[in-house]
């Protein structure tokens, strides 16, 4: 077989997810679909907003000339006025159009944003538990992931990210509300990672990239905000998508934002969007850029969330799992009973509850649970996690 060595390697280690989803299909085919309780996939289960419909409806119905032709590689300019418009109102910042590139998704984006800033061997710093794409994303442009553990309540800890800070850090990658804690990194952290970052580029004379990746960051609960990433640190790109938010992953729309404050701002804006065109992403859909530009700051489904995040953080604490609250995205990541995540997942399946290690996202020892389905789904799930818990004896 000729395929690459890499990725023969990256095939046979299949994902954990991938894993369970294979696992899901079999159990359904046994006991129904509405018999399996399956929390591995973060693929949201709602509808996008109405607004979304209509506008697909109304370009279907009258459509603009041209609207399915190439555009500037940045993509529609009316697009990105309408992400300046609302960031700038949000968070009081500067942007303009040529601070925001298209692109597909937020997987999309990252890989951008690794081409266009990564030399070989670069290295990237991330918090475990983590997305576990990004080590692929980050090796697709050569560079290396350096992943380094997070402190209490899985926020950043500045002491292991100093030590990890060398000569060869090129950025690190901050993910907030987390996919898999849904924890929402304190701004006083961030102040003072910032801090640590200036010290560091001052020592070794380098730029040190923050990349903010932020598909969650309209899903928040308890009034909770997410402090502007491009507000705490100069030297900073915002990447995210309307992938959960506005529940549409399979559209593959996202941006990102170029910190106005980085000296070389226009240059690296000239890099994320040649690395656009060259990664043959061209552009983020047409379709989709016209439609999202008016529902900027929408976002669908953050009451029921919250309600399923309270429903199954109030019983999972109740029959004695140890889980820290999240305030975004939607996934709980609880402890697992035993050291071993992996063999408490493989045992969750006998009560058809499908859940991922947390060892599949660098954070053994935990295991997630993606709350993207119906409230029934988890109504009817929790005397399987009652039952679990028995057996692990809590
Ligand atoms: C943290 C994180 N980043 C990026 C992505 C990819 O998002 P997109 O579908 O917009 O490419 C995901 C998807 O689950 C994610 O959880």
């Amino acid at each position: 077989m000729s395929i690459s060595t890499k990725v023969k390697q990256s095939l046979s280690q299949a994902s954990f997810i991938r894993k369970m989803f294979e696992e899901g299909e079999r159990l359904r085919k046994i006991h129904g679909p509405e018999n399996v309780y399956d929390f591995s996939l973060g693929n949201p289960d709602l509808e996008p907003p109405a607004a979304f419909k209509e506008r697909l409806k109304e370009l279907a119905l009258s459509p603009i000339k041209g609207m399915h032709q190439y555009m500037s590689n940045a993509g529609y300019p009316e697009t990105r006025q309408a992400i300046c418009n609302y960031l700038n109102q949000k968070d009081g910042l500067e942007l303009s159009i040529n601070h925001v590139l298209m692109t597909v998704g937020a997987g999309g984006g990252l890989n951008v944003a690794f081409k266009a800033l990564l030399n070989p061997s670069d290295e990237v710093i991330v918090n475990a538990p983590y997305f576990v794409e990004y080590g692929f994303y980050v090796d697709n442009h050569q560079g290396k992931l350096v992943v380094v553990k997070s402190g209490p309540d899985f926020q950043p800890d500045l002491n292991v990210i100093e030590k990890a800070i060398n000569e060869k850090t090129k950025a690190i990658l901050l993910n907030s509300p987390n996919n898999p804690t849904g924890v929402i990194y304190k701004a006083e952290i961030l102040q003072e990672l910032a801090n640590l970052i200036r010290k560091k580029e001052a020592e070794y004379g380098t730029t040190i990239y923050v990349i903010s990746d932020e598909p969650y960051y309209s899903l928040v609960y308890d009034g909770a905000t997410v402090p502007s990433v491009l507000k705490i640190f100069e030297h900073s790109l915002l990447v995210t998508s309307h992938s959960k938010d506005l529940a549409l992953p399979g559209e593959r729309i996202g941006y990102i934002v170029v910190n106005p404050k980085l000296p070389e701002a226009a240059l690296v804006f000239d890099a994320l969007v040649f690395a656009n065109r060259v990664l043959g992403f061209v552009n983020a859909p047409a379709l989709m850029q016209r439609i999202i530009t008016g529902l900027q700051g929408e976002a669908i489904g953050t009451e029921e969330y919250q309600e399923r995040r309270d429903i199954l953080y109030n019983h999972l604490t109740s029959i004695g799992f140890e889980v820290n609250k999240p305030q975004g995205a939607f996934y709980l990541f609880p402890k697992s009973p035993i050291p071993d995540d992996v063999a408490f997942t493989q045992a969750a399946i006998e009560f058809n509850l499908l859940l991922v290690p947390g060892s599949g996202f660098g954070g053994p020892g935990y295991f997630r649970i993606a709350y993207c389905v119906s409230r029934e789904t988890i109504k009817n799930s929790l005397p399987a996690f009652t039952k679990l818990a028995k057996k692990f004896g809590l």
